[in-house]
C-alpha cells in the first residue's frame, strides 16, 4: 500500500484515484475549490473515441486528423496508443457511471473542428460535467480515497532539496479555510491541476486555472515543453459585462456557421446557405469547422480588420428544436440574455481554452526533467501534462480522452512500481514571517500580468510584442519575488506567483520558435 497525493479534482485526477484506490493504495485528493470547480466540469463537447478497436478504418481516420490538427507536431507513437486504448478507457467511464448520449443506433455521436467523421461521445452539451458527476460520487463512496477542498498545493517538498533526481516526498499545501500551511507526506504525487487559461483577460477556463501544479513541477526540477502553443477557442460568447461562456464546437459540427457583420448582411441579403459568405472559407475550405487554430485566427483577423470585438455564429438556417434538445445548457445561458439557439446571431469570439504545452512527461505520465531523466515519484496528468499527443494544436474531443488514458497508465505505472518511502517532512519556512498587509498591489501586478498576455502573447505575435512582454514578466517577477519572500502566503500570491513563472515559460517558449506551426503564429516568421 502507497500514499499517494493526487492535486487536483477534474477527470485525470479523480480516475487515476479510483483506480489506485481499488488496488488498496491510500488516496488524498486536494483541491483549490470544490471537486466540481474543475476545468473538465465546464467542458461541454465531449470525448473523442473509436469504442471498436478492431474498426481499423475508423482508428485510422481518428489518428489522420489528430497528427493534421498538431501540424506535424504530433508524437505518432502516443497519438496511436491513446486512440487504441479509447474504447477501454470510454468503457470504463462507463461502468463508472458517466451516461453518453444515446439514439437508436447506439452511442449518439457528434463531430468538431478538424474531425473528418462523428466519433465524439457526448452528454447533450456538458459532457464534462456529467463524467465529473459520475466520477465525484464513485470518489465519495470509496473508502480508500481522502478529498480535502479549500486546499492550495504550494510546493513539492524533494528528498533531497535541490537534487529533483532524488524525487519528491510530501507537499507543501495551504489551508485556505484557516489559513495553516500542511506539510503532507506521499510516497507519490500526481500532478492534474489543469491549465492556465486565467493568464488571459477572455478564457473559457474557470478561474481556478492558474497553472499552480505547472509552476510548482517547474520549481521542483521539471522541464515544461511545447508551452508556446496555446488554444484559443473561436466561439466564447461575448455579452456585455459578462465573463465569456463556451459555445461549443459542436454547434458548429450540427452546421453552425462564423460570419463578420459584412458576411451576415449579405446573407440576410441573399439567396444562399451562410457557409458561403464565412470569412473561414478565406482559411480553409473547411470553413467554420477548420481545426480551432485556423478558425480562431480567422476570427482575430476579421475583428481586427472590422474593429469589432465579435463575428457571429449563425444557427437560424438549422432545425430550432433539435439545437434546443441538443444543446440546453447553451439555450439557457442565452434566453438570459433574450438570446435563442435557431433564431438569434451570437457574438462570439476567441477565448483562451486550453494549454496544450506543459510538463513533459513519458508513456507513463513520469515527469521528466531537462535530460529527459525522470523525477522518481512524480507524475502529470491531464491538460498540465504535455504527453505529444497534441502537438501544435490539440483536436477538439482528445483532452478528455489523453487525460482519461493517461491517468490510467500513471496509475498502472504506480501500481506495478510501488513506492513505500513515507519519510519526516520539514514544516514550511514560517517562522518570523508577517501576513501580507495589502493585496492591492497583487490585484494591480495580475491586472498587468493579464493585459501583457492578452496583448503581446495571445493568437497572433511578433517578436517585439513576445520582447515587450518579456521585459514586463521580468519587472513583475521580481515585485513577487519580493513580496513572497516578506510575508506569509496567500492565495493570491500563490496563484500570481505560479501565474508569472507559466506566463514567462509561454513567452520565452515563444521567442525561441524560429518557424510558425499550429497555435503558435508569429508574424516575423511569415
Ligand atoms: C468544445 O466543446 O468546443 C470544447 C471541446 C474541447 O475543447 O475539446
Amino acid at each position: 500500500m502507497s500514499r499517494i497525493v493526487i492535486i487536483g479534482s477534474g477527470i485525470a485526477g479523480l480516475f487515476a484515484s479510483l483506480r489506485l484506490a481499488d488496488e488498496n493504495n491510500e488516496i488524498l485528493v486536494v483541491t483549490k475549490q470544490r471537486p466540481k470547480d474543475s476545468s473538465t466540469n465546464w467542458a461541454q463537447g465531449g470525448i473523442a473515441g473509436i469504442l471498436d478497436r478492431t474498426d481499423g478504418e475508423a482508428m485510422e481516420a481518428h489518428i489522420a486528423d489528430t497528427l493534421a490538427s498538431g501540424d506535424g507536431l504530433c508524437d505518432e507513437e502516443i497519438v496511436r496508443m491513446v486512440v487504441t486504448e479509447a474504447g477501454d478507457r470510454i468503457r470504463d467511464l462507463l461502468s463508472i457511471g458517466v451516461k453518453f448520449e444515446e439514439d437508436d443506433d447506439g452511442f449518439h455521436l457528434v463531430k468538431e473542428g478538424g474531425h473528418s467523421a462523428r466519433r465524439i461521445l457526448h452528454a447533450k452539451d456538458a459532457t464534462g460535467a456529467e463524467i465529473e458527476r459520475a466520477l465525484t460520487e464513485a470518489v465519495a463512496e470509496h473508502p480508500n480515497i481522502e478529498v480535502r477542498p479549500h486546499t492550495l498545493g504550494v510546493d513539492l517538498i524533494q528528498r533531497v532539496h535541490g537534487d529533483p533526481s532524488q524525487g519528491v516526498k510530501g507537499i507543501w499545501c495551504l489551508d485556505l479555510d484557516s489559513g495553516r500551511m500542511d506539510a503532507i507526506p506521499a510516497d507519490a504525487i500526481m500532478i492534474a491541476t489543469g491549465g492556465t487559461g486565467r493568464l488571459w483577460e477572455r478564457t473559457t477556463n474557470p478561474p481556478v486555472a492558474s497553472g499552480d501544479g505547472l509552476a510548482m513541477a517547474v520549481r521542483a526540477g521539471a522541464i515544461a515543453r511545447d508551452m508556446a502553443f496555446v488554444q484559443f477557442h473561436p466561439t466564447a460568447l461575448m455579452l456585455q459585462g459578462d465573463r465569456p461562456f463556451l459555445i461549443t464546437e459542436a454547434l458548429r459540427g450540427e452546421g453552425g456557421v462564423l460570419l463578420d457583420h459584412k458576411g451576415l448582411e449579405k446573407y440576410r441579403a441573399g439567396d444562399k446557405e451562410p457557409e458561403v459568405y464565412s470569412f473561414t472559407l478565406d482559411s480553409s475550405p473547411q470553413g467554420s469547422l477548420a481545426t480551432r487554430d485556423v478558425v480562431a485566427r480567422a476570427c482575430d483577423r476579421v475583428m481586427k480588420r472590422s474593429g469589432f470585438d465579435h463575428v457571429w455564429l449563425i444557427t437560424d438556417h438549422l432545425d430550432e428544436k433539435l439545437l434546443k434538445n441538443h444543446f440546453p445548457t447553451i439555450e439557457s445561458r442565452l434566453n438570459i440574455a433574450g438570446l435563442s439557439l435557431g433564431r438569434d446571431p451570437l457574438p462570439v469570439a476567441p477565448a483562451a481554452h486550453y494549454m496544450v504545452g506543459g510538463l513533459s512527461v513519458d508513456i507513463d505520465a513520469r515527469v521528466l526533467m531537462d535530460d529527459g531523466t525522470i523525477i522518481p515519484g512524480l507524475y502529470g496528468i491531464g491538460e498540465v501534462a504535455c504527453t505529444g499527443m497534441h502537438g501544435a494544436n490539440r483536436l477538439a474531443s482528445n483532452s478528455l480522452l489523453e487525460a482519461v488514458v493517461f491517468a490510467n497508465r500513471a496509475a498502472d505505472h504506480m501500481i506495478v512500481n510501488p513506492i513505500n518511502l513515507i519519510e519526516e517532512v520539514p514544516e514550511w519556512r514560517a517562522e518570523g514571517l508577517p501576513h501580507l498587509e495589502e493585496h492591492a498591489p497583487l490585484v494591480r501586478d495580475l491586472e498587468t500580468l493579464r493585459k501583457t498576455m492578452t496583448d503581446d502573447v495571445g493568437i497572433v505575435r511578433r517578436f517585439s510584442r513576445l520582447e515587450r512582454a518579456r521585459r514586463m514578466l521580468t519587472l513583475l517577477s521580481k515585485e513577487v519575488d519580493i513580496i513572497w519572500r516578506r510575508s506569509l502566503p496567500t492565495r493570491d500570491l500563490i496563484e500570481l506567483r505560479n501565474l508569472v513563472l507559466v506566463a514567462t515559460l509561454i513567452t520565452e517558449d515563444a521567442l525561441s520558435r524560429k518557424e510558425n506551426a499550429g497555435l503558435h503564429y508569429n508574424t516575423d516568421l511569415i
